[in-house]
């Protein structure tokens, strides 16, 4: 690892300490029993449908890393849900995210990115400024007595935060980030993912379920078999989860395989956690972020139309911002590497599960008590819906 691009974390000493007693007891973490579950949980188009209405435009999602952009009238429109969305920065700084659906008769004033104080929509040329304001419209006779004031694009309500930009895809909702994130917030302060580089990102569509493919980055029960001949099976420890919650959303630390190199050493450098484990967290609903020293996945999964189609977007964040080719090169190199993992293992083998929630004819999947964090999924997602998984 090239030292010059790592810097030390803040997680503290305590969690490599109990990744190296797991690792050196050949033990995990573990949920109390195993969690029998429907298979109507992955494969019920209604509740997808619900999952969409109830929790994922409910609830503040993370949009964008703030650092895809980084400068005043940056712009990048993704598509979150099937809408299409103008993502901002303004001349002040802040961040928006507006719908790129035009007030005339709604064709999409932005595509693409890059970095711009205006927008001008294909159809017919109404203009919109980078806070969604309309600030200008041909032939504007035909418009008697317009208010332009009430034409701008729609915004979302969203708060930039953590290194990102979180926003809820109701346009009359109010975003609440402390509670939604709750003991959450504190933990992801300290990565202090607003002073990482954005780098690149690649977008992946998937036939499992949305939930099912969250649950591939919550265990490591499937590293030998799925990503035996990669980087993750062969320096990670199998089966091995130190497990945390935070309220809703999760951390699991992954050892690797020479964690038990500390056993009998005093702490020191050698002890940060992320020198020693892959941390992966979920961030209830959708995101993923898996850390390394070199930087951060960043991976998030919404459902695509059914119950078992997903959409992925996984995109990488560097601990320090490249200034050289050299830096962009390695970095490119890195995250080909790990999206190469995702795509070419994780989703080689996610759609079979798509298979067989379609297609099963048995009552349930069984869900181990290693799998800690796959059953916290689970259970977070059965009591925000309602449902009861007996
Ligand atoms: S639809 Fe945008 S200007 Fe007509
Ligand atoms: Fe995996």
């Amino acid at each position: 690892m090239t030292s010059n691009l790592t810097r030390p974390t803040p997680l503290g000493h305590d969690l490599t300490r109990r990744g190296l007693e797991l690792a050196l007891g050949k033990s995990t973490d573990m949920a109390a029993d195993v969690l029998r579950v429907p298979l109507g949980y992955y494969r019920d188009d209604k509740l997808t449908d619900l999952e969409e209405s109830a929790i994922l435009r409910r609830v503040p999602l993370a949009v964008m890393a703030g650092a895809q952009i980084p400068n005043p009238h940056d712009y990048v429109v993704r598509s979150v849900l099937g809408d299409s969305l103008l993502i901002t920065r303004d001349r002040d700084g802040r961040a928006h995210v507006l719908l790129n659906y035009c007030r005339h008769r709604g064709a999409m004033p932005a595509c693409g990115s890059g970095n711009t104080r205006r927008f001008t929509c294909p159809y017919h040329a109404w203009v919109y400024d980078n806070t969604g304001k309309l600030r200008g419209v041909p032939g504007s006779a035909g418009f008697d007595g317009m208010d332009r004031e009430g034409y701008g694009l729609v915004e979302l309500p969203s708060e930039e935060r953590h290194g990102f930009v979180w926003a809820v895809l109701t346009a009359d909702a109010e975003i609440d980030l402390d509670t939604h994130l709750g003991s959450m917030g504190p933990e992801l302060a300290q990565w202090n993912y607003a002073s990482y580089g954005y780098h690149d990102e690649r977008f992946l569509e998937s036939e499992v379920s949305w939930k099912g493919a969250l649950e591939a980055f919550a265990e490591g029960y499937h590293f030998p078999f799925v990503h035996g001949q990669s980087v993750i099976g062969q320096n990670t420890l199998a089966n091995t989860h130190v497990y945390d919650e935070f309220g809703a959303h999760h951390r699991v630390g992954f050892p690797f395989t020479w964690i038990t190199d500390l056993h009998g050493t005093e702490p020191d450098e050698n002890w940060d956690p992320v020198r020693q484990m892959g941390v992966i967290y979920w961030i209830y609903p959708n995101l993923i972020l898996a850390n390394s020293p070199v930087g951060v996945e960043v991976i998030d999964i919404l459902p695509a139309g059914s119950a078992t189609s997903c959409t992925v977007r996984h995109s990488w964040m560097a601990t320090y911002p490249a200034t050289t080719d050299e830096q962009r090169t390695i970095y490119d190199t890195i995250f080909g590497q790990v999206h190469a993992a995702v795509r070419d293992e994780d989703f080689a083998m996610l759609p079979q599960c798509g298979q067989g929630v379609r297609r099963g004819q048995h009552d349930h999947m069984l869900i181990g008590r290693n799998e800690i964090g796959v059953q916290h999924m689970i259970t977070v997602f059965a009591e925000k819906l309602g449902l009861s998984l007996a």
